[in-house]
């Protein structure tokens, strides 16, 4: 599988994202598993048209834990969670990958291990352990109090008072998950080991969680106040977070974990990082492009943050999205899309203020699998899946709802047809389901579904090599549309164009040109002399000639 560098397989893949939990329930226990993934891999690529054909899944965390974040607690970093099944359940599933010549990514999570993780077991267990120094401990400030004024990403102060010991310990998130310190060279060591056994056991790569945490200011110096903070905003927005998120530090551990990659042939490495786009590009190593493969870029899940909730969809702000990241980016280096993901609502509840975020889902799945980069759906986009927000409390999970975000909406399990159980389960489900009426049963033979979108789309992008590998211009479109045309050298350049409005828009063609794929059928005769006609909320790539 030898590679040459820009042909690399991770270039051209779609990634899917798996919400192990949420996926497919094989035992009976009402939380999804491994061999329930195994059994639907032909929904996700059996070679043909039929499937989604996507390349590659990216599986959250499957590691023995706790469970108080779901997995993002690691107990066990080498092991399986039994409730996801066992070392040959997963041995099972990457071979079965494999068979379909579909790559998988692990979560690695890198900044910190659950409370119960032996490692820390040790370290607390007095000041002059052996590991004590494998997490960050600080005596209380003289008169007392926390080191100092970093808060938990969950909300509260990062900081946990240890009685037996008389120190604070650090966890950027729960108190249940202690950060590890990476500036302990035995700790990287040992997080180094834990890729190499799995990269040994066959998986293609990591997603790796809040990649921009794992090195702090040496001082661990206060973060500065943010002056956009105001009472009634969530105490995570409080301070600006410069000394523990993106510290520059951090990028050499990037690097570390780069040359562990690079010990085997054709891995790869994905980030969750935050930042401006500046920032993000540090992540793929500058220039020298020494770091993570791909780094993801949030900015089209971020933007709801801005605005009460809703995500912004409008022109103006789709193309600043676009040209920030093809601006930011050191050359040779590839965008890595998400829009959506296990942290956020899903992509038609932050568009549905209304009632029409269904209709911007399907120009978004033409956008997201058009843009120049990686792109990520998450399990359920594909047919169009809701958040649930009607679970009630004794059946809520998230540990977060209780400071900053509540995340089970999104998480519910996937929808495979309209019976009880949703084909997912025969036993109560973990989570609720999310109404029957949405489900793969319910769309696979219908050519206008979403799942129909998503899987023509995927196989034509498959076809197209300027949307593979092509570079990306942007149209000086208007206020209504966006627009912009992918061209590779000896291919046929393919245009993206979307109408992000509630009305009627045109847009003019540069070159004559036939719609390929929209998200509306009308829209392929729509192509009158040199102008697109594009209805309400549509989108179309049209091939150029
Ligand atoms: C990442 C994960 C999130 C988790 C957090 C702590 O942001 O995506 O689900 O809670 O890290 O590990």
């Amino acid at each position: 599988m030898h590679e040459h560098p820009g042909h690399e397989w991770w270039r051209t893949a779609v990634f899917y994202q798996l919400y192990p939990r949420s996926f497919q329930d094989s035992n009976g226990d009402g939380v999804g598993d491994l061999d329930g993934i195994t059994r639907r891999l032909d929904y996700l690529n059996d070679g043909t048209r039929a499937s989604l054909g996507i390349d590659a899944i990216w599986l959250s965390p499957t590691f023995p834990s706790p469970m108080k974040d779901f997995g993002y607690d690691v107990s066990d970093y080498t092991g399986v969670d039994p409730v996801f099944g066992d070392m040959a359940a997963m041995e099972r599933l990457i071979a079965a990958c494999h068979d379909r010549g579909i790559r998988v990514l692990l979560d690695f999570v890198p900044n910190h291990t659950s409370d119960q993780h032996p490692w820390f077991q040790e370290s607390r267990a007095s000041r002059t352990a052996a590991r004590r120094d494998w997490y960050v401990w600080r005596d209380p400030l003289p008169g007392g109090g926390v080191p100092n004024n970093w808060v938990s990403a969950f909300g509260g102060p990062a900081w946990t008072f240890d009685e037996a010991t008389g120190q604070y310990y650090l966890h950027s998130f729960l108190k249940e998950q202690p950060d590890l310190n990476w500036r302990n060279p035995e700790v990287e060591a040992a997080m180094h080991d834990v890729l190499r056994t799995w990269l040994d056991r066959g998986i293609d790569g990591f997603r790796i969680d809040v990649m921009g945490m794992v090195l702090k200011h040496p001082d661990l110096a206060d973060n500065p106040p943010n002056p956009e903070w105001s009472d009634g905003h969530s105490d995570y927005r409080q301070f600006l977070w410069t000394n523990n998120r993106n510290y520059p530090d951090v990028y050499g551990a990037v690097r570390g974990i780069r040359r562990v990659l690079d010990e085997y042939e054709g891995r790869m490495a994905v980030g969750e990082v935050f930042g401006t786009p500046a920032e993000i590009a540090n992540y793929y190593g500058g220039e020298a492009l020494d770091g993570l493969h791909l780094a993801f870029n949030f900015q089209f899940i971020h933007e709801s943050d801005l605005r009460g909730g809703f995500s912004a969809w409008d022109a103006p702000t789709i193309r600043r999205i676009i040209a920030a990241s093809e601006e930011g980016l050191p050359a040779g280096a590839q965008p890595c899309w998400a829009f959506g993901n296990h942290d956020r609502p899903r992509f038609i509840s932050r568009h549905n203020s209304d009632g029409r975020g269904d209709e911007r889902a399907r120009a978004a799945a033409l956008i997201l699998l058009g843009l120049r980069g990686s792109p990520f759906v998450y399990y359920g986009e594909e047919i169009g899946m809701v958040d649930q927000l009607d679970i009630p409390e004794e059946r809520r999970q998230d540990p977060a709802r209780h400071h900053s975000i509540w995340r089970d909406p999104a998480r519910t399990p996937m929808q495979w047809d309209a019976s009880p159980g949703r084909g997912f389960s025969r036993a109560t489900p973990w989570l609720p389901f999310g109404p029957a009426d949405i489900s793969v049963a319910a769309q696979e033979h219908d050519p206008d579904s979403m799942l129909s979108l998503y899987r023509d789309a995927i196989w034509l992008r498959r076809q197209e090599r300027a949307l593979l590998e092509g570079s990306l211009e942007l149209l000086p479109a208007n206020d209504l549309t966006v627009a912009f045309i992918r061209r590779a050298p000896g291919a046929r350049p393919v245009l993206v164009a979307v109408n992000t409005t509630g009305g009627t828009t045109t847009l003019p063609m540069p070159q004559p040109g036939r719609v390929i794929i929209a998200t509306e059928r009308t829209l392929d005769s729509s192509l009158a002399g040199s102008l697109l006609r594009l209805p309400p909320f549509s989108a179309a790539w049209v091939a150029l000639e």
